[in-house]
């Protein structure tokens, strides 16, 4: 298959790629620098130039290949508006081209769409309140075209994709952790994280490009529940600090970012179960409790969801409030506004920053 894929030079992308184009089939990627196009080509795909905002060129990869995977994203957090007006114009662009063809097309968002607090399922709805709603309007533009004759589908990745390059959460963790001299986790730390090694995400794209049926919505969730605190305490090992837990009230000052501090606090808290190393052969994940070896669904067990649904929060005020019911809209947009203007500030300082667009 000539597959036309977006975000192929970022953290999960090019195990993607390297995926697609091991498996025997014909990669073109979006390339908006040079940088990226010479990446492209070292992974074996060919590089079409244009950005996100280039929705002919977009359409025009689309329509040239038998399916489409789309990665990319990015933006300005303070505006997380135009962030989401861009992601679903992107997502139209590259789906109209397919309409009435068949052809697969995979979109990208994330689980932290998903209510917190309990097990979550593919065939659950997002939750408007999530942390991850930005996404929300993405993922219905995609499905949308399931209904056009486009076998479109939807790809959640777990909010911690681990592997070569990670940028994400437990990058940040880390740093906070060498900052402060210690390694933290919220409350008692119960709370649970899912995630995926990007080499398992990779498989799944792929599988799903090949089989997924239209109107899909696939998790690529590897580890489907590491307490917070085995994470901490992996951390604070690694780097030789000490693990401590902190207030709801106090997350924020510690972990130096309102985001963060939300998706680190126990929104509901579900019992602890044993804290160990897993290794899924190829790959070595962080400390966890249950693990599939392969990205698959994150379909619940019954009864884990029954011992899951009893929140066990502290009296909240807050942060501890907003961890405990879940971010308001107007909360939303501050927050992220908050973690743009901590990129900003940190891109200043430290003299980094993406490509242009
Ligand atoms: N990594 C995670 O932990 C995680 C978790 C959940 C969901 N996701 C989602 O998975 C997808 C991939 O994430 P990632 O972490 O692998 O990506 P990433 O490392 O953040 O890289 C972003 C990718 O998007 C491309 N891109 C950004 N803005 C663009 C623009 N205006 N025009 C063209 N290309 C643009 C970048 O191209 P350049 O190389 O040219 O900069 C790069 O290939 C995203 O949708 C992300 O939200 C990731």
């Amino acid at each position: 298959m000539h597959v036309f894929v977006t975000g192929g030079t970022g953290q999960t992308g090019p195990a993607i790629v390297t995926e697609l184009v091991g498996s025997g089939h014909q990669v073109t990627g979006l390339a908006r620098s040079d940088a990226s196009a010479a990446r492209l080509e070292a992974l074996g795909a060919t590089p079409l130039r244009g950005s996100l905002e280039d929705t002919d060129v977009l359409a025009s990869g689309a329509s040239e290949a038998d399916g489409v995977v789309h990665m990319a994203n990015g933006g300005d957090f303070s505006d997380p508006a135009s962030m989401t007006r861009r992601e679903v114009t992107a997502i139209n662009a590259l789906g109209e081209a397919l309409v009435r063809t068949g052809r697969p097309f995979l979109s990208t968002s994330g689980t932290l769409v998903l209510p917190a607090g309990r097990v979550s399922a593919e065939g659950d709805a997002p939750d408007p309140r999530s942390i991850g709603s930005l996404r929300i309007p993405g993922e219905q533009a995609c499905l949308g075209f399931a209904e056009q004759g486009v076998r479109a589908v939807v790809v959640r990745l777990a909010p911690t994709v681990h592997g070569p390059r990670d940028h994400g959460f437990i990058p940040l963790l880390i740093a906070r952790a060498r900052a402060t001299g210690v390694s933290a986790y919220v409350g008692d730390g119960a709370n649970r994280w899912p995630a995926v090694h990007r080499l398992d995400a990779a498989d799944l794209y792929r599988l799903a490009l090949e089989k997924a049926p239209a109107g899909h919505v696939v998790h690529g969730v590897g580890e489907s529940a590491v307490p917070f605190r085995s994470i901490a305490e992996k951390i604070g090992d690694e780097l030789g600090l000490p693990v401590r837990s902190v207030s709801a009230e106090d997350a924020g000052e510690h972990f130096g970012n309102p985001i963060m501090a939300v998706v680190s606090a126990p929104t509901h808290l579900p019992p602890a179960t044993t804290h160990g190393s897993c290794s899924t052969g190829r790959r070595t994940t962080p400390p966890c409790s249950t693990t599939s070896e392969r990205a698959t669904t994150s379909t619940p067990d019954p009864d884990q969801r029954a011992r899951h649904v009893q929140p066990r929060c502290r009296p909240p005020t807050g942060l501890a409030e907003l961890s405990r019911r879940g971010p308001g809209r107007p909360e939303l947009l501050r927050l992220y506004r908050q973690i743009g203007n901590i990129i900003r500030s940190r891109q200043q300082a430290e003299g980094w920053g993406g490509g242009p667009g």
